[in-house]
C-alpha cells in the first residue's frame, strides 16, 4: 500500500464557464467566453457554455455525486459576471445567492470548498470599456469583485485561489488568440500577464481581511517541467528561456519578489508597463501554490527562439498531450528546492480519452485509471522527498466544455450524457473513490 499523509486533501476540480450553463439566467452578465464562443469558427463545432452540464440547476445532484465518491474537497470557480454583470458597480444578488447555496450544500455534505476567483470568464463589459486585462483598471475591478465575494463567503470558505493559470489567460487569449478574447498581440499578452499578477496581489489582503484565522490564500499556475531536447548549448539556452517565459515569470514574481532578469532582458521593447510598487504587491506572502500539471515540454533552438519538440514514441491523450507522470515529480521537487512555498496543492491533473457509454451501462476508462495511478505515485514520491504536498484535485469532476475544443474531449471521472444531462460515474471515478477511502493506492 502506498500511503498518503494523514489529512491529505482529495478532491476534484471544475470551472464555472465549463459546467454551469444558465448563461442568461438570474441576471448573469455576458463574459468574454460567451462572446468568443458565439463567434463562428472559434470553438470546435461552434459549441459554447450556454448549457454545459447545467450545473447551475443540478448542483445538488452534483454534490451528491461527490459524496458518493467520498470526496473531501471540491475546487470550483465563481463567475465574475454573475456577481457583477458589467464587471463593476451594480451587484447581482442572485449570483451571490447561488454560490452561497452551493457553499452551504458542500459544507453540509462535509466537502471543503476551494474557491477559484477567476477562471477566465471576464465580464465582457470590462473588455469593451477598458480593454480587459490590457488595462490596470481591470486589476482594480478584480479587487472590488473579490471584496464582494469574500465578504459574502469568507466566513465559510477557507481556501481561496485568486487566479487560474494566468499564463493561459495572457498568452492563449492575447498572443495565440485561441482563447477569449481572441487577440493576437504579443506585447499586449505580456502586459496582460503583469496586470493579472497585479490583480492577484491586490486580492490577497482583501481575502484575508474578510476571512479568519483559518483562511488560506494561493494562486494556481499551469507549470511544465522544461528540458532541452539535446545536450547542445543552444538548445539548453532555449530551454532555459522557455522555462523563464512560462514558469519563472510567474513563480519568481509571486515567490521571489521580481521577474526573472533573463526574461526581462529578452523582452526589450515588449517590456510591460509597471509601477515601482507592483513587485511587492505581487509577492505578498501566500499560504499555498496550486499546481496544474498536464505534461512536460522539450525544447530546442530554432532561428534563435525556443521551439517545442514532440517527444518520439510518447503516449498521447486525446488533447495530443504527452503522458509523462515523472514530470509531476520533477516539477514538485524543483518547486520545493527553488522557492519558499509553505504548501502545494495539485489543483488540476487528469486526461481526456475517448470514453463511451458501453451497453452494460458503464464507462470503462482504464487509460484514465492508469494515468491517475501513475501520477499519484509520482506525487507520493515527491512527498517522500520532503515536498509539502497537501492535496490533489482531479481535473475534472465531470466531462465539460473544454474551451476551444468544445465538448469533444472528456476529462471527467463522471461521464455526462449531454442530451439527457445524465451523470454516470466512470470506472476511474470508482477507482478514485477506493483511493480516497484508503488514503492511498494498492501497490
Ligand atoms: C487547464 C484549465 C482547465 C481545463 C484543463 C484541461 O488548462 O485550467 O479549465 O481546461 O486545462
Amino acid at each position: 500500500m502506498i500511503q498518503f499523509p494523514d489529512h491529505f486533501t482529495w478532491g476534484a476540480a471544475t470551472a464555472a464557464y465549463q459546467i454551469e450553463g444558465a448563461a442568461h439566467e438570474e441576471g448573469r452578465g455576458e463574459s468574454i467566453w460567451d462572446r468568443f464562443s458565439a463567434t463562428p469558427g472559434n470553438v470546435l463545432n461552434n459549441e459554447s457554455g450556454l448549457v454545459a452540464c447545467d450545473h447551475y440547476h443540478r448542483y445538488q445532484e452534483d454534490i451528491q455525486l461527490m459524496r458518493e465518491l467520498d470526496m473531501g474537497a471540491y475546487r470550483f470557480s465563481i463567475a465574475w459576471p454573475r456577481i457583477l454583470p458589467t464587471g463593476r458597480g451594480q451587484v447581482n444578488p442572485a449570483g451571490l445567492d447561488f454560490y452561497d447555496r452551493l457553499v452551504d450544500a458542500l459544507l453540509a455534505a462535509n466537502i471543503e470548498p476551494f474557491v477559484t476567483l477567476y477562471h477566465w470568464d471576464l465580464p465582457q463589459a470590462l473588455q469593451d470599456e477598458v480593454g480587459g486585462w490590457g488595462s490596470r483598471e481591470t486589476a482594480q475591478a478584480f479587487a472590488e469583485y473579490v471584496r464582494i465575494v469574500s465578504h459574502r463567503l469568507g466566513d465559510r470558505v477557507h481556501h481561496w485561489i485568486t487566479l487560474n493559470e494566468p499564463w493561459v489567460s495572457a498568452f492563449r487569449g492575447h498572443e495565440a488568440g485561441v482563447h477569449a478574447p481572441g487577440i493576437r498581440d504579443t506585447p499586449l499578452a505580456w502586459q496582460v500577464s503583469h496586470h493579472l499578477l497585479l490583480a492577484h496581489g491586490l486580492a490577497v489582503p482583501i481575502v484575508r481581511e474578510n476571512g479568519d484565522a483559518q483562511t488560506r490564500v494561493g494562486i494556481t499556475l499551469n507549470l511544465t517541467p522544461v528540458s532541452s531536447a539535446t545536450t547542445s548549448a543552444e538548445d539548453q539556452q532555449a530551454a532555459y528561456l522557455y522555462d523563464g517565459q512560462h514558469n519563472r515569470w510567474f513563480l519568481d514574481a509571486v515567490f521571489k519578489g521580481g521577474y526573472p532578469s533573463d526574461v526581462l532582458t529578452w523582452l526589450r521593447d515588449m517590456m510591460p508597463k509597471m509601477d515601482a510598487a507592483d513587485a511587492e504587491v505581487i509577492a505578498r506572502p501566500l499560504d499555498f501554490l496550486g499546481v496544474n500539471y498536464y505534461y512536460r515540454t522539450l525544447v530546442r533552438q530554432q532561428a534563435g527562439q525556443p521551439e517545442v519538440v514532440r517527444p518520439a514514441g510518447a503516449q498521447l491523450t486525446e488533447m495530443g498531450w504527452e503522458v509523462y507522470p515523472q514530470g509531476l515529480h520533477d516539477l514538485l521537487v524543483r518547486l520545493h528546492q527553488h522557492y519558499a512555498i509553505p504548501h502545494i496543492y495539485i489543483t488540476e491533473n487528469g486526461a481526456a480519452f475517448p470514453d463511451t457509454l458501453s451497453p452494460d451501462g458503464h464507462v470503462h476508462d482504464p487509460l484514465r485509471i492508469q494515468y491517475l495511478h501513475d501520477h499519484l505515485l509520482q506525487a507520493h514520491a515527491a512527498i517522500q522527498e520532503g515536498v509539502p504536498l497537501a492535496g490533489y484535485f482531479v481535473w475534472s469532476l465531470m466531462d465539460n466544455f473544454e474551451w476551444a475544443y468544445g465538448y469533444s474531449p472528456r476529462f471527467g471521472i463522471v461521464y455526462i450524457d449531454y442530451p439527457t444531462q445524465r451523470r454516470i460515474i466512470k470506472d476511474s471515478g470508482y477507482w478514485y473513490r477506493t483511493t480516497i477511502a484508503a488514503n492511498g493506492i494498492a501497490s
